[in-house]
């Protein structure tokens, strides 16, 4: 029986971009569950169909508590679609402070996270190959959820290892034996990518370029030259542990059970090490976790949905509905539709339960309206040397080398909100804590207009 709205799923915000496509964030009209859905399209690249395939294969088999679940996918011509876990509490890498990091017990508890799900990976037989702060997302209880598994691959199967050739993932984030080696075991290399996103956690800077002789930085860490950055803000024990993953010869490189020896790994959490992030679950609900659970297994082992006399025939729900059936109602541009809708004036429109769940440390108010808020930042823009392209209406692409010589591009959306005007940063292509380092250099020297008004407000 058909249950009135609750086919109709708003896509009211990009979560993400890539060369693949976009991600969206979904929301159901009457419940207002939240899915996060991957829009790939599939002209974009040759290669695509075959990666986009094996994306899907891989996320079927895939069922754990600290990786990202699949609910299921729907192709509609040459549009892929896949339906995800929502993350409300955005990217590891927003809780990275710039050249700080986090909290110790704080890193240490998304660190274990983080190996909770590789643990899990590798026992399937499966291979991330692209660990980095960017694809580990957190949801409204902080849970640290590995993501993003277009380069994933297996590398055990029927309990026989194969090596790995491919070279593939992100330079800072590869073990040195991908670059050395034409074959090479795929658990030390993600082990090194979890070492190398426990460095950014405590010291907020990724250690080399590259893991090759070539690099100074990387030279310097294997003469034992720890009195430098980013070793120095590093203690003791976290160190050790660091010594034993970034250790160049992959045999001699601790493994997984031995890091859950580890003294710093398995010494007690701080009580109360929460995050001070946390927020309630009743703050609004994206699918809840039991609920997971059940599209979980019917995205993985039943692919026609209520043919099974089985425990999904009597629970088929808003998202079955949106598997089987694309039904969002999408704007032309759904970036802009608060912007639209917002502009329109609606008189006491307050914000939406998705609006509040949307949690990034890149935005904030200013004192001006939008035409202020727009030159000045574009006179701080051309001050420090920044390419500046007006992209769409109240859009701004600003493109400019990192510190590293590498290309560095974000979005600017300026968003009329309550009467206000917010100044959202996104990254578009280039390193994440670059990123996040030139948007606080921008927000310092517009210090005079921002507003000190929280973006985000408390759940009500
Ligand atoms: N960005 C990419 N995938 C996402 C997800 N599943 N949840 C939130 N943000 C995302």
């Amino acid at each position: 029986m058909a249950v009135p709205f609750v086919e109709d799923w708003d896509l009211v915000q990009t979560l993400g971009e890539g060369a693949y496509g976009e991600v969206q964030l979904a929301v159901n009209r009457r419940t207002e569950e939240a899915v996060a859905v991957k829009i790939v399209d599939m002209k974009r690249a040759a290669e695509c169909p075959e990666n986009i395939r094996k994306e899907i294969c891989i996320n079927k088999m895939l069922n754990h508590e600290n990786v990202v679940k699949f609910y299921g996918h729907r192709r509609e011509g040459a549009t892929q679609y896949l339906f995800l876990e929502y993350c409300s509490g955005g990217e590891l890498f927003d809780r990275i402070e710039p050249d700080v990091g986090m909290p110790e017990p704080e890193a240490q508890r998304f660190f274990q996270q983080l190996i909770a799900g590789v643990v899990y990976l590798h026992s399937i037989g499966i291979t991330h190959r692209d660990l980095k702060p960017e694809n580990l997302l957190l949801d409204g209880r902080d849970t640290l959820k590995i993501s993003d598994f277009g380069l994933a691959t297996v590398f055990r199967h029927g309990g026989r290892e194969r090596r790995l050739t491919r070279m593939c993932g992100t330079l800072p984030y590869v073990a040195p034996e991908l670059l050395r080696s034409a074959e090479f075991r795929a658990e030390p290399v993600d082990v090194w990518a979890c070492g190398v996103v426990l460095t950014a956690m405590l010291a907020g800077e990724l250690p080399w370029d590259q893991p090759s002789d070539s690099c100074q930085e990387y030279s310097d860490w294997k003469e034992k030259k720890t009195y430098l950055n980013p070793w120095k803000k590093i203690d003791s024990a976290p160190l050790a542990l660091l010594h034993k993953i970034l250790t160049e010869s992959p045999a001699a490189r601790i493994t997984i059970p031995d890091i859950k020896k580890d003294r710093w790994y398995s010494r007690p959490l701080k009580k109360g090490g929460l995050s001070k992030h946390i927020r309630s679950e009743t703050d609004f609900s994206p699918v809840k976790s039991t609920l997971g659970e059940d599209r979980m297994s019917y995205s993985t082992s039943q692919p026609e949905p209520g043919t099974g006399g089985t425990l999904w025939d009597n629970a088929a729900t808003s998202i079955d509905q949106l598997v089987q059936g694309i039904s969002f109602s999408q704007p032309a541009c759904p970036e802009h539709m608060l912007v639209n809708s917002q502009l329109l004036g609606t008189p006491g429109s307050s914000q939406s339960p998705w609006q509040r769940l949307v949690k990034r440390m890149t935005r904030f108010f200013t004192k001006l309206d939008a035409d202020g808020s727009y030159r000045a930042l574009q006179e701080v823009c051309e001050k420090l040397g920044y390419g500046w392209k007006k992209s769409c209406t109240n859009q701004v692409t600003i493109s400019t080398t990192d510190k590293r010589s590498n290309k560095l591009i974000f979005k600017v959306n300026l968003v009329e909100m309550e009467s206000k005007i917010l100044v959202d940063f996104r990254l578009s292509k280039g390193d994440g804590l670059e990123f996040k380092r030139h948007f606080l250099k921008i927000k310092a020297k517009l210090s005079d207009v921002v507003s000190t008004q929280k973006v985000w407000l408390p759940p009500t």
